[in-house]
């Protein structure tokens, strides 16, 4: 079996944060995203994994290189546009070859990992010979179904239809990112065509194996998913991820601080006079002065914190953050600025990029 990882397309739901970077690398407890998935899948018995990437392929490449060090072997696979998650599939054929594949998407996160659905996918195709599935799709119960893929499901547990962001959802059942195919989805993905949106969409490839009398199984998932395109599912899995990690002192801690609970702290870090409340992480070589850092957060490498007040974050590299009480439920990008001058008159003043947002109090 191969994995095809997706790590391409526009990033434009998480803007700014990623115009000049891929959504994917965007850290979740200081590790990007993309990480967990391969780990999953090199967890799951997986060592050849595609990864389909697009304008920010450079920075993928040096953040991932060749796998190596995943225990994988990674071939990356060039889009020349976002044209869909089927036309991933499609400029992927040659790589998947004949083989079964677990196919990812780069922004998702998922608690269960790999290892009992791809078994069973395995299991299942191996024991039903000529009535083996096609496919195995994974659902998950949501909120708001209009923003996903859409599964229509019989008492019995069969998959009869999929609709990708419907108006009016036939259920609750979102489909998570994270599908398993045999070769069939190749005839699938060549014989549909674009959505009204322009893309070839994997829902209607999925679609079409229903249509043409292959069998699709589905699975429930088990656990907490997130789709992280944006701010506060990122938060969330940040959330999540920040309660499993085991407290770890790499860095410099003096007597005037504290440290309570599940606190990560990396290589190079000082903490000086502060106070950092679990579960959070604290980046090397970042430098935390007279301040305090409350749960739930991630402070990337190299970062300055200073006189200030912050939890329920995530702060990537470099950002400077001094003389600031308050910060909650934010997303600081790197080499940001946040700090407070003291210059009269008192103001506000902001250097914003394009589509930042702020909210104040
Ligand atoms: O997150 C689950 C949802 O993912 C499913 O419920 C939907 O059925 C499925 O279509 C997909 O919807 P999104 O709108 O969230 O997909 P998005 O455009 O965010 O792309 C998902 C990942 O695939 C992301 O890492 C970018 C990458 N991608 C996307 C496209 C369209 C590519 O590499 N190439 C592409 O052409």
């Amino acid at each position: 079996m191969k994995g095809l990882i997706l790590a391409g397309g526009a990033g434009t739901r998480l803007r700014p944060i990623t115009h000049t970077s891929a959504k994917q690398l965007v850290p979740v407890a200081n590790k990007p995203i993309l990480y967990y998935g391969i780990e999953d899948m090199a967890a799951a018995g997986i060592r050849e994994i595609g990864i389909i990437v697009g304008d920010t392929a450079d920075e993928i490449r040096a953040a991932v290189g060749d796998g190596a060090r995943f225990g994988v072997r990674v071939t990356y696979l060039p889009q020349e546009a976002p044209l869909g998650l089927a036309h991933c599939v499609l400029i992927a054929h040659e790589f998947l070859g004949d083989d079964d594949f677990v196919m990812y998407l780069g922004d998702n996160m998922l608690q269960q990992g790999l290892v009992e659905f791809v078994d069973r996918f395995t299991a299942t195709r191996a024991a039903e010979g000529d009535r083996a599935p096609a496919a195995q799709i994974l659902l998950a119960k949501v909120e708001d179904p209009r923003q996903f893929g859409v599964a229509e499901v019989t008492g019995s547990g069969e998959v009869v239809r999929l609709v990708e962001k419907p108006e009016h959802p036939p259920s609750d059942l979102a489909l998570v990112g994270v599908y398993l195919f045999d070769p069939t989805i190749h005839e699938a993905v060549r014989a549909i065509q674009p959505s009204p949106r322009g893309e070839l969409e994997i829902t209607d490839a999925i679609q079409w194996l229903l249509d043409h009398g292959h069998r699709v199984v589905h699975e429930v998932l088990q656990g907490w998913w997130i789709d992280t395109g944006k701010k506060d599912p990122l938060l969330e899995s940040n959330r999540y991820i920040l309660e499993t990690l085991e407290p770890e002192n790499h860095g410099t801690v003096d007597d005037a601080s504290s440290i309570e609970g599940r606190v990560v702290i990396q290589p190079g870090a000082v903490i000086t006079n502060s106070r950092v409340r679990g579960p959070s992480i604290v980046g090397p070589g970042t430098v935390v002065t007279n301040s305090y850092v409350g749960p739930f957060t991630s402070i990337g490498a190299d970062c300055t914190i200073t006189d200030a007040e912050l939890d329920h974050s995530v702060v990537l590299d470099r950002a400077r953050i001094v003389g600031v009480a308050g910060i909650a439920d934010s997303l600081v990008g790197r080499d940001v600025e946040v700090t407070r001058s003291g210059s009269r008159p008192r103001a506000l003043r902001l250097m914003l990029g394009d589509h930042s947002k702020i909210d104040l109090e």
